[in-house]
């Protein structure tokens, strides 16, 4: 018989449980009070993890510009408009107001993106899909403020 054996596998497990645990536990020595040293948390805004966050000082929004170019070409588009009192509930949308493909037009603004009608499952379907219908998820506004986090992104050479 070529196929090894129920038996011949569980032996051989039980040997290689034996063997890791004796090269694990010779070669790293984890003291228990490395063990069971807390973990250092940190939160975005340097305050107290068991604090609560402090009070910001409210959105300010950017007076309204043209729109800033994408870091990268998946980003979602920033707003380059205030959105103020523009309320997305489950009843209303003030986005589609100018952005659904029937207003956009007039209104002079970017049509909402083909991917926007997309169900989760991938279906086609004829108005936003539920995924896409709460704009802020994914789209902010544009504003010249201060990283919370450095990073050294950069797109791939042959997608700028
Ligand atoms: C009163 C009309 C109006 C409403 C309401 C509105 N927008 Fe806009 N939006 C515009 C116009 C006009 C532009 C195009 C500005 C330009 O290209 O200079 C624009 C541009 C944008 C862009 C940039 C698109 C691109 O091509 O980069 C995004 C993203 C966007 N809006 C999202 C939103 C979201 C999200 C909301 C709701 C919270 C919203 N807009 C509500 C008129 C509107
Ligand atoms: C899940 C994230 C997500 C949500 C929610 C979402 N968008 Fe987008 N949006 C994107 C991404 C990513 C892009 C750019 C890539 C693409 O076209 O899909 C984009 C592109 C756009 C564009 C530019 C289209 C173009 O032709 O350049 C507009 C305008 C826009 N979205 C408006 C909206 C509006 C209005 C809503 C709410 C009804 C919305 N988006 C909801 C992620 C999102």
């Amino acid at each position: 018989m070529n196929q090894p054996t129920y038996r011949f596998a569980r032996t051989f497990a039980f040997f290689w449980a034996i063997a890791m645990s004796l090269i694990l536990s010779l070669s790293a020595p984890v003291s228990a009070a490395e063990a069971f040293a807390p973990v250092k948390l940190q939160t975005l805004r340097s305050v107290d993890i068991t604090a609560s966050d402090p009070a910001g000082d409210g959105t300010r929004y950017a007076p309204d510009t043209s729109p800033l170019p994408r870091d990268f070409v998946q980003q979602p588009p920033l707003i380059p408009h205030t959105i103020e009192g523009y309320i997305v509930s489950k009843e209303f949308n003030k986005c589609m107001d100018c952005h659904a493909w029937s207003r956009a037009g007039q209104a002079k603004a970017t049509k909402i993106s083909i991917t926007h009608f997309k169900s989760r499952e991938g279906a086609e379907m004829s108005s936003v899909s539920p995924n896409r219908y709460f704009c802020n998820q994914c789209h902010v506004s544009q504003t010249d403020s201060k990283p919370l986090v450095g990073n050294t992104f950069k797109p791939g050479a042959g997608l700028r």
